[in-house]
């Protein structure tokens, strides 16, 4: 039975997953599966996008089949060679007789080499070079060649009508897709960014500038989705795959910490390395520990492309490096790791000589600081050797930015308590309230689901491209919706505005409650999205680009791609707010202690604790005052 996902009206996946699948490409394991994908159109002329391993073939021709219907196919484009996405080209072809196929001229020579086809190349090829484009009624198809991501034939694709990018290997993922395709119906960040980074590293990594200029081609694009091979497709907030691939193709780390790799026969040597790792730790700096014997190499891989120091910690065997962390290294250098801080520790009974060897390898390798300080154990650490392990400790811990060390000493809630209670600095909270800030309903939309929330931060950070951020408390839903979506509306309050509103956004949560159930108007912005044409000045609409964590809150970079003026009344600041709309303190009728929050206007009767929280918007003691 067929299995395919809609994702335009003329637009389907057509792929499958394989979970009988133990090594990818003979060397990756794969205990999650993975998932070949294919696209197929259904314009004017149909047109297949790759097809699939022939593991699924049967599934496969299933779903194009029952996607064609009774159409024929008119063309097959075959992106990349590599056999997970052409192992079924013959029996497609074989059963669509008549098709056309459309590659590169290098994609062709391996068409040849790889199958005995009986197929008239010369009548029924088109050769694609960089720029050419193919129309198939309503779309009009853009190529660009993509060499060596992964293999020299590749090129991607932008439908310049649906503005969707088909990527190749690029942006996919192991892993099957388990019943989603969006990337935004899964949490990557908590579940797959593990799975990408191996991935990028291990498939495409030594070819960080090939993958450098792809995206130098992808900026001049404006893409809405992207359709990789596999792994999910991306509809929205891609710009964090998109970072994420700029730091990797550059070499450059992704996070300050330690990546420990060890080869130890018989726990000395890995004795050594934990010291070592916890030495680090004492000094604030992270650390990630591997066994080289036990952990596959690939996964070592992406960890040394994620952190910014290597350590590799080897026993001598043979007269040379020990095996399984001579294939790590040999491995590392193959994928051309570059721009990192390394250090090396080395045991041997008789004749150590493990660590001056991986230096050799190591040192051909671009931009790769090896430190001096080495440790060389004879059989086991010696009790006076342990300053040496801390002079390593030492040497690593000079070539880390002192803020880093705090701050990955200390959970995210300490260090921001620390700020508070440690600093020298003397802080007042009042001085923070002299700052002026607006008042803004923001607005979301996550399938039916409406929903909206106060928020005070809303700023134009650029004219081109017209770029704002925003600040959303992570305890709002409405937050939760926009990292789902990727898209939201600022709906501008004026003075007009009455305290009702603040209640009715402010003061409860949509998980619970439908937050336009009292607005009588249905106005959308063109993104489908709710806004507040009454009290409001003006509607933006803004799709997100980037976003950062900052503790209790997310810092959203949109580009706006909406604005509606919609009347010339003030916009309402919240020194206004304060003044003239939100209702005056009553007087205590029992006596006791009242605080009132100075930010939503909640009362709270008796003893404020260090640790309370304001029950409507979420804030903490330090904004109530007695009252
Ligand atoms: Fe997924 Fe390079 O093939």
């Amino acid at each position: 039975m067929h299995c395919i996902k809609k994702i335009k009206d003329d637009l389907f996946w057509v792929g499958a997953n394989d979970r009988r699948l133990a090594m990818f490409e003979g060397v990756y394991s794969v205990a999650n599966g993975v998932s070949y994908n294919s696209y197929l159109y259904t314009d004017e002329k149909t047109i297949l996008f790759d097809t699939v391993d022939k593991a699924v073939l049967h599934r496969f021709l299933e779903n194009v089949e029952f996607v064609l219907g009774n159409r024929k196919l008119d063309y097959l484009v075959i992106q990349h060679m590599e056999p997970d996405h052409s192992a079924s080209i013959k029996k497609l072809i074989e059963k669509y007789s008549g098709v056309k196929i459309v590659c590169s001229e290098k994609a062709l020579t391996l068409i040849k080499q790889f199958f005995e086809l009986d197929f008239d190349f010369e009548k029924n090829t088109i050769i694609i070079k960089e720029n050419d484009t193919l129309n198939t009624g309503k779309h009009t198809f853009k190529f660009f060649m993509a060499p060596m991501v992964h293999w020299p034939e590749v090129m991607v694709t932008y439908d310049t009508n649906s503005k969707i990018l088909f990527s190749a290997d690029a942006f996919g993922t192991f892993g099957a897709l388990n019943g989603a395709l969006y990337a935004d119906e899964v949490n990557i960040e908590k579940d797959y960014l593990d799975e990408y980074r191996r991935y990028y590293a291990n498939i495409a990594g030594k070819y960080g500038a090939q993958v450098q200029s792809l995206l130098q081609k992808a900026s001049g694009l404006n893409i809405e989705m992207i359709c990789p091979l596999h792994g999910f497709v991306w509809r929205n907030n891609f710009t964090a795959i998109l970072n994420k691939y700029s730091l990797w193709s550059g070499y450059n780390s992704e996070e300050k910490g330690v990546m420990i790799a060890y080869a130890s026969v018989y726990g000395n040597t890995e004795n050594a390395a934990e010291i070592l790792s916890c030495s680090l730790r004492d000094k604030g700096i992270k650390t990630s520990m591997f066994d080289v014997s036990v952990i596959p190499s690939s996964e070592i891989i992406a960890a040394c492309f994620r952190w910014s120091h290597l350590v590799f910690a080897s026993t001598t065997y043979n007269a040379g490096i020990f095996i399984t962390m001579e294939d790590l290294i040999n491995d590392l250098v193959a994928h051309n790791i570059q721009n990192r801080t390394v250090a090396v520790i080395e045991n041997g009974s008789w004749a150590a000589s493990s660590a001056s060897l991986i230096k050799e390898k190591l040192e051909k390798c671009k931009n790769i600081k090896i430190l001096d300080k080495t440790l060389s154990i004879k059989s086991s650490l010696k009790k006076e050797q342990l300053q040496e392990i801390e002079a390593i400790a030492m040497a690593i811990a000079d070539d880390f930015p002192e803020t880093v060390k705090t701050a990955s000493s200390v959970s995210d809630t300490d260090a921001a308590q620390n700020v508070i209670k440690n600093s020298n600095v003397s802080i007042d909270p009042n001085a923070l309230f002299k700052l002026s800030y607006g008042l803004f309903v923001l607005t979301a939309k996550d399938g039916q689901k409406d929903n909206g929330c106060i928020i005070n931060t809303v700023m134009q950070i650029t004219a081109s491209p017209l770029r704002i951020i925003i600040a959303v408390n992570k305890a709002n839903y409405t937050h939760d919706m926009i990292i789902k979506t990727g898209a939201f509306n600022i709906s501008v309050l004026t003075e007009s505005v009455p305290f009702s509103i603040f209640e009715q956004f402010g003061f409860s949560s949509g998980k619970d409650t439908d937050k336009f159930s009292s607005v009588s108007y249905k106005d959308r912005g063109e993104n489908g999205i709710r806004y507040l044409k009454e009290h409001s000045n003006c509607m933006l609409s803004a799709k997100v680009t980037d976003s950062q964590d900052y503790i209790s809150h997310t810092l959203f970079t949109a580009e706006i791609t909406q604005t509606l003026v919609l009347s010339d009344h003030k916009s309402v600041t919240y020194q206004y707010y304060f003044d003239n709309i939100k209702p005056k303190p009553q007087v205590s009728k029992s006596g006791g202690k009242r605080y009132m929050c100075k930010i939503c206007g909640y009362v709270h009767e008796g003893d404020l604790p260090d640790d309370f929280e304001c029950p409507l918007c979420k804030h903490g003691a330090q904004d109530f005052e007695l009252i």
